[in-house]
């Protein structure tokens, strides 16, 4: 009878106290974990703490860490894959013989809206190789090593394929990332993300066309007027929940000015797209120019972890550059 009068179940703490608070963009009423990185943040000191799982679907891999210290512990757990590949929702907290201790917040939030680069797909695979749960690794791509380098919070929105006017080839999925922007958790409706206050970001980093940009053998090159359009449009729509955020718009490093042709220049036309919509976005939208990658990938020819250590970099420096 001690010991369980020891225990704390302190999932209902949540919405009065920073005790215990999710990790990007999880819809409080489902508590489900669908969109890359999100989690779970808590520190106790104590003997141990469990999380409870309600529900689970397909198959999820998932970051623990624990830093060690003591007495106060800090766990933290976040989804590494996406939600095609599955989801959980997440049950109680439980604290054994010990109490929760206060969570740290940083004031910096950042928001990365992205396709399957942003997701971390095939990140821990080597090409080539098939993607799964378990070789994406989305608290190592460039989103989160930047937000970690600034010190910052970060959600993650992302999904393989998708595209800002147009999904991948192949897709037969209608949803585009402006509606699936909307949705609080993945699996949610449209609109019904509440845009609560405290998850603002400052920033706001949009890398989106490496799918749009595909077409070879099936459908015409993407039309760059309606692109630009489609970014200004996306853009202003974000601007309108979000006012004060810089925008940073970026390229994409599956792009390359070589394939499919040269005469193309896909790279460059990216970068000249988004020059154009950051332009009429004014001072407050900048363009982040992620090179063509090197020949080392992860599978489908994704970025690899290195590849994402030098996009942070660059990205961190753009960051830094406009503020902090
Ligand atoms: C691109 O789209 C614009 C606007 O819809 C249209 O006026 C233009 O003709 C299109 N360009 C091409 C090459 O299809």
């Amino acid at each position: 009878m001690a010991r369980l009068l020891a225990v704390i179940s302190a999932f209902a703490i949540l919405s009065t106290s920073q005790a215990i608070r999710f990790l990007g963009r999880v819809n409080p009423t489902t508590r489900e974990l669908t969109w890359p990185a999100t989690g779970l943040s808590f520190s106790f000191t104590g003997t141990s703490a469990s999380v409870g799982v309600t529900s689970i679907s397909g198959t999820n891999s998932v970051e623990l860490l624990i830093d060690g210290g003591t007495p106060i512990i800090i766990a933290n757990i976040r989804k590494r894959s996406e939600t095609v590949y599955g989801t959980f929702a997440l049950g109680d907290v439980k604290i054994f013989r010990g109490s929760l201790g206060a969570d740290s917040v940083s004031r910096r939030r950042i928001q990365i809206i992205g396709d399957s680069i942003s997701v971390g797909y095939g990140l821990d695979g080597t090409y080539p190789c098939t993607n799964s749960a378990f070789l994406e690794n989305a608290p190592k791509t460039y989103g989160a090593l930047t937000a970690k380098s600034l010190s910052a919070e970060y959600d993650i929105l992302a999904w393989s394929g998708i595209g800002l006017i147009r999904n991948s080839i192949g897709s037969n999925d209608p949803v585009l990332m402006p509606q699936l922007w909307t949705r609080y958790g993945t699996n949610d409706e449209d609109n019904s993300y509440t845009f609560p206050r405290a998850e603002t970001p400052d920033i706001v980093v949009i890398n989106l066309g490496t799918n749009d940009f595909s077409y070879l053998n099936i459908r015409d090159p993407v039309n760059a007027t309606m692109f630009t359009d489609g970014m200004i449009a996306f853009a202003e729509t974000i601007r309108s929940h979000y006012p004060k955020a810089e925008l940073f718009l970026t390229s994409s490093p599956m792009l390359s000015d070589t394939y499919p042709t040269a005469e193309d220049s896909q790279h460059t036309t990216h970068v000249s797209v988004l020059k154009a919509a950051a332009e009429k976005l004014g001072s407050k939208a900048h363009v982040v120019d992620f090179p063509t990658q090197g020949s080392e990938v992860g599978c489908d020819y994704h970025p690899n972890a290195a590849e994402h250590e030098k996009m942070a970099a660059i990205l961190t420096s753009a960051i830094k550059k406009v503020m902090w």
